[in-house]
């Protein structure tokens, strides 16, 4: 990272973290696996190597900072998302700290599958808390790609059906490996197949494959609607007639009633995302905020039987800090440079970060569709301030993926009751009226602003 960048994204989390509890502290518990510093070493600072070791011993070791952090972190406390988690996290004797830590035996699923236990299974993990940064990451990297989220049967049967899974982008990579689908024993030793962090959020791009691009042709909703079809398993009529509706790069993740898809994002730069999720669920107070949202994701998506072994856990939020965007971003020219003025004039004072992402604001202010940001899942009567880097690829755009297009967000247009490129149904794109009254040419120099990030 060049030091202005680092500079910067320190100033981003020291600025929200004040009191928080990953501030750099003064005298950190004494982790079990390093010796303890002597009295006089200064803290490291934050997101150096020494610091990141510190702080995922502290996580993994401490179980009242666990708490305490989650409550922290969880933003608004009564909405279904904090709920589950305050009352079965970081709880000792009670709750989900009982659950079984689970590490399975796993495969990467190939185009040469033909059963899931026909392939050699390997224990995913040697179960050596590793020591080192890279270690971490690499152990990230495995758990991102192989650990499997739950089993699923609808994979299961497009694997029989291949050309359903490539319909609805589940496709293999170079090597031949489908990123994002793993084959495992479950509790019962059963051999199945399911799906891992890399069906969502690992893309292909340019001739390859990157991890953290979100897989905008994948369409969720209508593979499990094939499979619903095909064998004639029910479906509760109200899930499939919104199911329907997701279309590629969308996915209602949020299990309550409201109709309320969301965007799959990207996962570039999360070190400076203040908030995560785009209804700002959880603050993010630093790496400890991440991983307590990736280990009580691990556990609620395997049916609250399991519980990920928290280094996993810790190995998954290094890893994600460690995806960059790898720039596709169009070359400056003298329209984009006059788009930079008009972005610092018009946008600048929400779109801050380093990433220009910024605060989660109200939800009034910004105006968008209110049903993620006001519903009983998520909400927090915020959305945040999205981030633009690789913005120009990263449609369909706004938290719902309700934008086909970038250049309408700058056009009256999509206010029309019948606008026909909304995305899942005709109609109004509402909210973030901002750049609107810019003159044509400010908007187009803005959008040849927007390419080159
Ligand atoms: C079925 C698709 C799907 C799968 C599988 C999936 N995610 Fe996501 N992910 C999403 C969606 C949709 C969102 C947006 C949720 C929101 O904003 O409320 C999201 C949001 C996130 C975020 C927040 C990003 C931000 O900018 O705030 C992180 C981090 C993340 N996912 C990591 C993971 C990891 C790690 C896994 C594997 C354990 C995983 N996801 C599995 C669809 C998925
Ligand atoms: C008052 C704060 C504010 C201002 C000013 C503002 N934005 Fe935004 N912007 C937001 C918020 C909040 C979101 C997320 C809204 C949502 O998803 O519902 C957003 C989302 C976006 C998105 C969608 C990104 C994506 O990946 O989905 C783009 C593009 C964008 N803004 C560009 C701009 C530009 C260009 C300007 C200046 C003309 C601007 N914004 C001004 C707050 C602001």
């Amino acid at each position: 990272m060049r030091v202005g960048a680092a500079a910067l994204a320190l100033w981003a989390l020291v600025g929200c973290q004040r009191a928080a509890p990953s501030q750099p502290r003064r005298a950190p518990a004494p982790p079990t696996t390093a010796p303890a510093p002597p009295a006089t070493t200064p803290a490291p600072a934050p997101w150096s190597e020494a610091w990141l070791l510190a702080e995922g011993a502290r996580y993994l070791d401490d179980p009242g900072y666990r708490r305490s952090a989650l409550e922290a972190s969880l933003t608004e406390h009564r909405n279904n998302y904090a709920q589950l988690r305050l009352s079965h996290y970081g709880l000792g004797a009670s709750g989900w700290d009982n659950l079984p830590a689970w590490s399975p035996r796993v495969a990467p699923v190939t185009v040469a599958f033909s059963a899931p236990d026909a392939a050699p299974l390997a224990p995913l993990w040697d179960r050596r808390r590793p020591s080192t940064l890279a270690e971490w990451i690499a152990l990230g990297h495995k758990v991102f790609t192989l650990y499997p989220m739950r089993a699923e049967r609808f994979i299961e049967w497009g694997l029989g059906r291949r050309d359903a899974l490539s319909a609805h982008g589940v496709v293999p990579d170079a090597q031949g490996a489908y990123p994002g689908l793993v084959a495992f024993r479950d509790l019962e030793d059963r051999p199945r197949v399911g799906i891992t962090c890399a069906l969502c959020h690992s893309a292909p791009h340019a001739g390859g494959w990157v991890m953290g691009r979100a897989r905008r042709r994948f369409d969720y909703g209508a593979l499990r609607l094939a499979y619903h079809r095909d064998t004639g398993t029910p479906v509760e009529p109200s899930l499939a007639a919104r199911m329907a509706t997701w279309g590629p790069g969308r996915a209602d993740v949020t299990e309550d009633e409201a109709e309320d898809p969301v965007a799959i994002p990207d996962l570039f730069g999360l070190r400076h995302q203040r908030y995560l999720n785009q209804a700002g669920t959880l603050r993010h107070l630093g790496p400890v905020t991440l991983a307590l949202r990736q280990e009580t994701q691990l556990l609620d998506s395997n049916h609250q039987a399991v519980r990920p072994p928290r280094e996993l856990a810790w190995a998954l939020a290094m890893y994600l800090y460690s995806l960059t965007f790898s720039p596709v971003s169009a070359p400056a020219t003298p329209a984009s440079q006059r788009g930079e003025a008009v972005f610092s004039a018009a946008c600048r004072s929400c779109h801050e970060s380093p990433i220009l992402g910024g605060d989660a604001i109200a939800v009034a202010r910004v105006g968008t569709d209110p049903a993620l940001a006001m519903g009983s899942a998520r909400g927090t009567g915020r959305y945040r301030v999205a981030a633009l880097r690789g913005v120009r690829e990263a449609g369909p755009w706004l938290h719902d993926g309700s934008l086909a297009r970038l250049e309408d967000l700058f056009s009256e247009a999509r206010f029309a009751p019948d606008f026909a490129r909304r995305v899942g149904r005709p109609g109004p794109v509402v909210g973030h009226r901002f750049g609107l009254d810019l003159s044509a040419r400010d908007k187009a120099d803005l959008l040849a602003y927007l390419a080159t990030r």
